[in-house]
């Protein structure tokens, strides 16, 4: 500890030294006969205990406090005055000023040392109080770092865990691609075969007037003529291919459309939720698109039965809804599947409704449902009961993210084990609400 004394009388620094020394103190001792000497040190150098008298010679003490109050404060430079003037208003000015302790003379050993006990105690705990706020704040920004570190990884999971969903679905994707892609190239090729005859026809027409138009021909050979163009129009059937052209020009438009759409959702699904907007979208929509990605892994043992609500908008960050639709679709399709002794189709019910609150949606299966003891683990993360490499146990924990922290919405199961199951998920329509609850 560093402690200046600061008084005009050689004999009470010497006292004070005599009395600190008595202490075994482990501490530097200073001693300044004046204010501007006291002014001086203090501005040079750094002490933790300024014993200060009031009455100087030069300078008023008062005043030096008022400067060490200037460049320390109050916690940092302790200041005890020391006065033997008995005048309370003195004191309270000193206090005023920002004095921590007085003591009167003529000093009693056991008062000042007392004190001086009192500060290096509170010294102390001063000392451990910082290093503990120090590590603190040491372990806060580290904190903030890992937390900012979690978001970004839970994040990239989201991520990743949609396109391992889009993975899975990228086969059905292109086999649903390849049909009506299928039938667009078939009815190419018929309307080049009708093109090849129309133009073939259409010459003969061509050369029919030209010959028609050359003054040397006869009457005669103008019959022979048309019966040519009749007879080729016959065997080119080109009444029904006037009617055909019409109906495969609608289908192939119809097919590409189809194609268009798909690959449209497919990368609308793959590339939002990264940029984290929420925009006012119809959830039927929604839950339509998501539908066509998912498809194929539902046509074949699944039949979906649709109960859409009216005024089913929400501010949304439509991807991701969309991807915890898929979610629960794909387990619902995936438990249908894996019931070996079925025999008929199941059967997935997706119904939407609102109130004034809420955008609701439901969506059951009658599949094999789930076991009880597993209803309140399945929105863990990496809970599955799915043979190793068959699920991460990811989809329901993310979905639960994006509806509660995301959404500020609820979801949940109601299940039965053998009697299907149902997931059901809410999220507000109040605009205020979803944003304030999107961090
Ligand atoms: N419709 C359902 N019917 C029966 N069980 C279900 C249904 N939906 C979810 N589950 C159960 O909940 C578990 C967790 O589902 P979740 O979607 O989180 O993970 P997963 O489907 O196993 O794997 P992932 O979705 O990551 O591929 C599933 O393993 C399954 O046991
Ligand atoms: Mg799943």
């Amino acid at each position: 500890m560093r402690i200046l004394i600061v008084d005009d009388s050689p004999f009470i620094i010497k006292q004070i030294e005599g009395i600190i020394k008595s202490m075994e103190m482990k501490c530097d001792i200073f001693a300044a006969e004046n204010g501007e000497k006291a002014i001086e040190m203090v501005s040079q150098n750094e002490f933790d205990l300024v014993l200060l008298d009031i009455v100087l010679p030069d300078i008023n003490g008062l005043e030096v406090l008022k400067f060490i109050r200037r460049v320390k404060d109050y916690g940092e430079v302790f200041v005890i005055v020391m006065t033997s003037l008995e005048s309370d208003e003195v004191l309270e000015e000193s206090f005023n000023r920002g004095a921590n302790d007085f003591i009167r003379k003529p000093i009693k050993p056991i008062e000042l040392s007392s004190r001086l006990r009192a500060i290096v105690r509170m010294k102390n705990y001063q000392y451990l109080y910082k290093m503990s706020l120090e590590d603190l704040k040491e372990k806060n920004s580290q904190l903030i770092e890992l937390t900012a570190k979690l978001k970004q990884t839970q994040d990239f999971l989201v991520q990743s865990e949609k396109m391992s969903a889009i993975g899975q679905l990228a086969a059905g994707v292109a086999h649903e691609i390849n049909n009506p892609l299928g039938f667009v190239i078939t009815n190419i090729e018929v309307l080049q075969k009708y093109f090849d005859k129309i133009v073939d026809i259409v010459n003969r027409y061509n050369e029919f007037i030209q010959i028609l138009n050359d003054p040397k021909t006869q009457v005669s050979s103008i019959g022979n003529l048309i019966n040519e163009v009749e007879d080729l129009k016959k065997k080119y059937r080109i009444e029904f291919i006037l009617e055909d052209i019409p109906q495969l020009l609608k289908e192939t438009q119809e097919g590409l459309q189809r194609v268009s759409q798909i690959v449209q959702s497919l990368k609308r699904f793959a590339r939002s939720g990264l940029e984290n907007k929420k925009t006012f979208e119809d959830l039927n929509d929604i839950i339509e698109e998501t539908l066509l990605i998912a498809r194929n892994e539902l046509k074949y043992d699944v039949e979906v039965i649709k109960e859409y609500g009216e005024n089913c908008h929400a501010y949304v960050n439509r991807g991701e809804i969309g991807q915890v639709v898929l979610n629960i679709l794909m387990n619902a399709a995936q438990a249908i599947k894996g019931q070996q002794n079925r025999t008929e189709k199941g059967h997935i019910y997706i119904k939407t409704w609102r109130d004034s609150e809420y955008v609701y949606c439901s969506i059951k299966d009658d599949g094999p449902g789930i076991k009880r003891i597993y209803l309140s683990r399945i929105f863990e993360p990496f809970f599955t009961t799915k043979d190793v490499g068959q699920g991460t146990g990811l989809g329901l924990s993310i979905s639960y993210d994006i509806i509660v922290n995301k959404h500020g919405g609820s979801i949940w199961a109601e299940s039965e084990e053998g009697k299907g199951a149902n997931f059901i998920f809410k999220i507000p329509v109040n605009v205020r609400m979803a944003e304030k609850n999107e961090d």
